[in-house]
């Protein structure tokens, strides 16, 4: 039939099958594969049809390589027409993942039968778009207005079980054969005389819906959403569903579907998309490196990070052992551990027998002894470095050869530490983000001396423990707390120069960042930038980079912890104030400091806010320490907040256009202060040159 869709009948029941490797996503040919079979099926003997797939899993989606290209025909709803009023039953028969456009054309199908690991989902919000092939008309009409509307706008998979019992699967099989399940499905199909179930037929009655559903529904969005136009315009689509017949509801998710997929937000995520899977790629490792087997881990210090880390592990069945100081720490971590848990168990998130197989996975030790066994130690103590260096030299030797040692400092030299044992071919950064059992970021800091299947076995390891892995090389602060440095000194300078840590924050949050700079310093702690300045006695600070910090810290403001940091905090509901005593403190610091106070535009906050992460992120490019710039977007989308409707902060660059970066930093350099504001050579040069970071990425690729 085609190289990648074949079609056959078995006892008279027609088969097609679709297998174009990685994830049958429906491209062009994928697409007339599976209309030409649909049509010889029509004129066969066959009684019925099963679409089914070969190799990992059903068909994944729209093939997003193809958006923004001219569109090629046949048009996924044509093929999704040509199903749906097919003569024949046709039946979906469900593996893997069923998502977006792969889940539309299962549900053009007259019946879905799954596997019960099979799941299906609607993730277009995820990119910035809503199901284009009829996903927003079908699913209500069969799932309920309300359960559609949370499906599709969270655009999470749902697994088999309860994908039945919202009515989108019909059958779950069992036994592991699916095409053997699915054509004994089939058959009892047609043997019962079962109708063409078409869910274009179903209509909804509008009464069902209660009067202002839609609205409300819409305001919630607007708040989950921060600034995401996907979501409302999927209410759009199943508010159509419910008042209009289906030709006309799916005249209006195309027309909504044609707008999002031009807009700048869907361009920005479908980069982030493509960029985090090209970040888990290390270049000039070969795709088969062995790998070292890991079956149990060690995490060396149970505070905040390891027990987090620890947590991880145990979560996808790993065996770890805790090692702390003292049988007082050790206790104190695992409590914590408990606790998180047990509040997982309340939230109704995870059953009490699941609780008991995770906590059972981790146990606790004092003694570096116990250690012997274990593939992987991560070590998460203070971030001391005479610590680090003896705890290394303690692994170096207990551990069995060929175990990986990993730390999760944050700014320590991962090549002093791979020296302090005699192995620094096993050494490695492993680091995580707090709260490390829900942030999903994890930078993989590679040593100078790092070997090759250490790096492949931590990249794939991360993965499975449900992380989003970037590789950087080692300098303080790896690639994103060295970027980091500039945003906050801003954050603080633009106080000194007139803005209020409302407005500076306001700016940040409107551009879509998670939380304000000023806000995540009050959550973190100012305590711990303060601790950070006072080890670095190595470099001069400029006060005007920190005094009102100081000054915070120094007046007992740690920020929420203390109740107020540079906003005053409610007790009860950790609601942030502007607080006027921290208003007049920075006005007395930037006249102690001779700094003149003005009116500051927002675009200026903007601008001194992000162009520093950019002009970091090029001299980070540069040094070899991100191997793309695609992955240092990774980092900031998953370890800082960063708007992925924004793409990370080199895609966004590259959207306001490298000339405007480059000319304002000069500007800032030649008005604000030179030694911040020295624009990267590589931004120079890629401006003066006309091209895009994207441009650089192709060339060094
Ligand atoms: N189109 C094109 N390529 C795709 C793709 C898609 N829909 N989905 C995955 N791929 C590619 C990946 O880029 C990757 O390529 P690489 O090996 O060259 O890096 C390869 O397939 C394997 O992907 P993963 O590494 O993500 O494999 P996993 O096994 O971890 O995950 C998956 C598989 C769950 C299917 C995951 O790939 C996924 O979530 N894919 C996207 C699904 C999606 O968003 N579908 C909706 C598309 S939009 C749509 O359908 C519009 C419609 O409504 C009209
Ligand atoms: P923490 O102070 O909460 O915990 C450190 C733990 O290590 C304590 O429980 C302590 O008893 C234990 N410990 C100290 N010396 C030890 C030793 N010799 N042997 C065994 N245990 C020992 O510190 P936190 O925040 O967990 O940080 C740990 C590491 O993780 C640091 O290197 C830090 O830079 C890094 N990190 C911290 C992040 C954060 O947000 N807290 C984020 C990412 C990395």
């Amino acid at each position: 039939m085609s190289n990648v869709v074949s079609y056959e009948v078995v006892d008279k029941i027609g088969v097609i099958t679709v297998d174009s490797p990685p994830v049958n996503a429906l491209s062009q040919a994928v697409r007339e594969g599976i209309l030409n079979a649909v049509t010889t099926a029509q004129n066969d003997d066959s009684e019925a049809v099963v679409l089914l797939c070969a190799g990992r899993t059903f068909i994944a989606g729209a093939d997003i390589t193809e958006f923004g290209k001219p569109p090629l025909s046949p048009s996924l709803p044509e093929v999704i027409a040509a199903i749906e009023s097919s003569n024949k039953l046709v039946v979906a028969a469900i593996h893997g993942t069923a998502l977006g456009g792969g889940l539309e054309t299962a549900l053009a199908c007259h019946y879905r039968c799954a596997v019960p690991s099979a799941k299906v989902g609607l993730p277009e919000v995820k990119l910035g778009i809503l199901p284009g092939a009829g996903g927003t008309q079908r699913v209500p009409r069969i799932a309920g207005v309300k359960a559609a509307l949370d499906m599709i706008t969270a655009g999470n998979p749902v697994p088999a079980a309860a994908a039945s019992d919202m009515g989108l699967i019909d059958e779950v099989l069992s036994g592991d054969d699916l095409k053997s399940a699915a054509l004994t499905y089939a058959k009892d199909l047609v043997e019962s005389g079962a109708l063409l179930k078409r869910i274009r037929d179903i209509s909804i009655d509008p009464a069902s819906v209660e009067p202002g559903f839609f609205e409300q529904y819409r305001k919630k969005l607007a708040r989950r959403a921060r600034g995401q136009i996907a979501p409302d315009a999927i209410v759009t689509c199943v508010e159509a569903a419910v008042n209009k017949p289906i030709d006309e509801g799916l005249a209006v998710e195309r027309e909504e579907f044609t707008k999002l997929i031009s807009s700048p937000e869907s361009k920005a995520m479908r980069h982030a998309f493509f960029a985090e899977r090209e970040a888990a790629k290390i270049k000039g490792l070969p795709k088969d490196t062995p790998l070292r087997d890991i079956n149990e881990v060690a995490i060396i210090g149970g505070g905040t990070m390891g027990g987090g880390i620890a947590m991880c592990f145990a979560n996808v069945g790993i065996p770890v052992k805790l090692l702390e100081i003292s049988d007082e720490a050790l206790e104190r971590g695992l409590g914590i551990i408990r606790k998180n848990y047990s509040i997982t168990v309340k939230k109704g998130r995870m059953s009490e027998a699941d609780m008991a197989k995770r906590l059972e996975l981790i146990s606790g030790t004092t003694s570096y002894d116990d250690l012997s066994s274990v593939d992987l130690v991560i070590e998460a103590v203070f971030e001391n470095p005479d610590i680090k260096l003896e705890v290394f030299g303690k692994l170096d030797s207990v551990c069995k050869p060929g175990a990986i040692l990993a730390t999760n400092t944050s700014y320590q030299d991962v090549n002093l530490i791979a020296e302090a044992t005699k192995r620094p071919q096993d050494v490695v950064g492993m680091h995580f983000f707090s709260p490390a059992n829900v942030m999903k970021l994890l930078e993989v800091v590679r040593g100078d001396k790092t070997a090759d299947d250490v790096l492949a076995t931590v990249m794939k390891l991360g993965k499975k423990i449900g992380k989003v892995c970037a590789l950087s090389r080692v300098c303080y602060g790896f690639i994103g707390n060295r970027m980091l440095q500039g945003y906050g000194r801003q954050a603080h300078r633009l106080l000194l120069d007139g803005a209020t840590p409302a407005q500076v924050d306001a700016v940040a949050e409107k551009f879509g960042m998670a939380m304000g700079p000023l806000a995540v310093g009050d959550l973190a702690g100012l305590d711990v930038g303060y601790k950070a300045r006072q080890a670095r006695t190595d470099i001069k600070h400029d006060p005007r980079n920190h005094c009102v910090a100081t000054a915070l810290v120094e007046m007992d403001r740690l920020g929420q912890k203390s109740g107020a940091g540079y906003y005053k905090y409610d007790p009860e509901t950790r609601a942030r104030q502007s607080d006027p005593e921290v208003e007049a403190l920075i006005k007395q610091k930037a006249a102690e400091l001779g700094v003149e106070q003005r009116e500051i535009s927002d675009e200026e906050i903007l601008d001194r806010l992000f162009f520093p992460l950019i002009n970091e992120g090029a001299r980070i490019l540069e040094e070899g320490i991100a191997q793309r710039p695609g992955d240092i977007d990774i980092v900031y989308l998953y370890g800082y907040g960063f708007p992925v409707a924004k793409g990370g902060p080199m895609f966004y660059a590259d959207q306001v256009g490298l000339q405007r970066v480059y000319d304002r930093i000069c500007e800032f350099r030649d008005t604000l202060d030179a030694d911040s504001w020295q624009p990267a050579p590589l931004l120079e040069k890629l401006a003066k040159e006309g091209k895009t970071f994207a441009d650089w990425a192709q060339e060094n690729a």
